[in-house]
C-alpha cells in the first residue's frame, strides 16, 4: 500500500495549501487554532517544517499528505487534455482539486474525441521520458476506421507512413475485424505527435471514427475504470513505468 505520509520537507502552511486545504490565510487559521496535528501532536506555528514521513492530521483525521502523484484516468470523449479551459471541461476537472494543486499534469495529450488511458503525474521527468520516441515506450490504441483494412496497410504501418510534415516511425497494426464498410484494429506507435494515429490511417484512406488508448508501455488501462473514473497508480505500476523508460 502507498504511504499517505508527507513525502517532502516543506513549511506546514505551504504543504497544506499544496494539499488543497484552502488559501494560505485559511490554512494558517487551521494551524493557529490547533486543528492540525503532526505525528499526533498539535502544531500551532505555520512555519513549522514538516519532514518526509510525518503524519499530518486535520481534526484528528489523517490526511493523505503525498505531493508526488501518479494517476490513471479513463478519459471520456468530449473532454480536453489540458489543465484548464475557460469554456470546455478538462481532464483536471475530473479529478479532486488536490491533483491540480500538487501540480499533476497530463502525460502528452489525447484528442478531445479520443478516450482511454491518460496518465497524469507530478513527475515532469518521468512524463518527458514516457513521451520521448528515443525511449521506445509503445502506446497501444484501438481504432475504428472506415473501409476494409488489408495486409498492405499492415506493411505501410511497418514501413513508416509519410505525412505532410514528418514520416512516422515504424508502427504495428493488427486487424481485429474488417468488412467493406469498416474495420477495427489495434495499433502500436512509439511517438505521440498531434493527431498522429488519425493522420496515419487517413493517409492510407481510412478515416478514424473512434479511437481509444489501451496501454502505455507496460501499463494497461484498468478495465474496471468506467469513462471519467481514475485511480492512483500502485507502487508496482510506477516501478514498471520507471523500468520501461530506463530500458531495463
Ligand atoms: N493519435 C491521435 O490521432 N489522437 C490521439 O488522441 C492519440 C493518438
Amino acid at each position: 500500500m502507498i504511504s499517505t505520509a508527507a513525502d517532502v520537507s516543506m513549511r506546514l502552511d505551504k504543504l497544506l495549501t499544496t494539499l488543497a486545504l484552502g488559501s494560505r490565510s485559511h490554512v494558517r487559521g487551521l494551524v493557529k487554532t490547533g486543528r492540525i496535528g503532526v505525528n499526533g501532536q498539535p502544531v500551532r506555528t505555520a512555519d513549522y517544517r514538516v519532514d518526509q514521513g510525518d503524519i499530518i492530521a486535520l481534526d484528528g483525521a489523517v490526511l493523505d499528505a503525498r505531493t508526488v502523484r501518479h494517476v490513471m484516468l479513463n478519459k471520456p470523449r468530449g473532454v480536453l487534455t489540458a489543465a484548464r479551459d475557460a469554456k470546455q471541461p478538462t481532464v483536471l476537472d475530473l479529478l479532486p482539486p488536490v491533483y491540480a494543486s500538487c501540480g499533476c499534469m497530463p502525460v502528452g495529450r489525447l484528442d478531445k474525441d479520443t478516450e482511454g488511458l491518460l496518465l497524469l503525474t507530478t513527475d515532469g521527468t518521468l512524463a518527458h521520458m514516457l513521451l520521448s520516441p528515443k525511449r521506445h515506450v509503445w502506446k497501444c490504441y484501438q481504432a475504428e476506421v472506415e473501409g476494409a483494412l488489408q495486409a498492405k496497410d499492415i506493411a505501410a504501418f511497418e514501413r513508416g507512413i509519410a505525412l505532410s510534415d514528418f514520416t512516422a516511425l515504424p508502427a504495428r497494426l493488427e486487424i481485429l475485424e474488417t468488412d467493406l464498410q469498416k474495420s477495427t484494429a489495434k495499433v502500436w506507435v512509439q511517438e505521440g505527435k498531434f493527431h498522429q494515429v488519425r493522420r496515419m490511417f487517413a493517409a492510407l484512406g481510412h478515416p478514424v471514427t473512434g479511437l481509444k488508448r489501451l496501454s502505455i508501455g507496460p501499463l494497461p488501462l484498468d478495465a474496471s475504470l468506467a469513462p471519467g473514473e481514475y485511480r492512483d497508480l500502485t507502487a508496482d505500476e510506477i516501478q514498471s513505468l520507471l523500468e520501461a523508460v530506463s530500458g531495463e
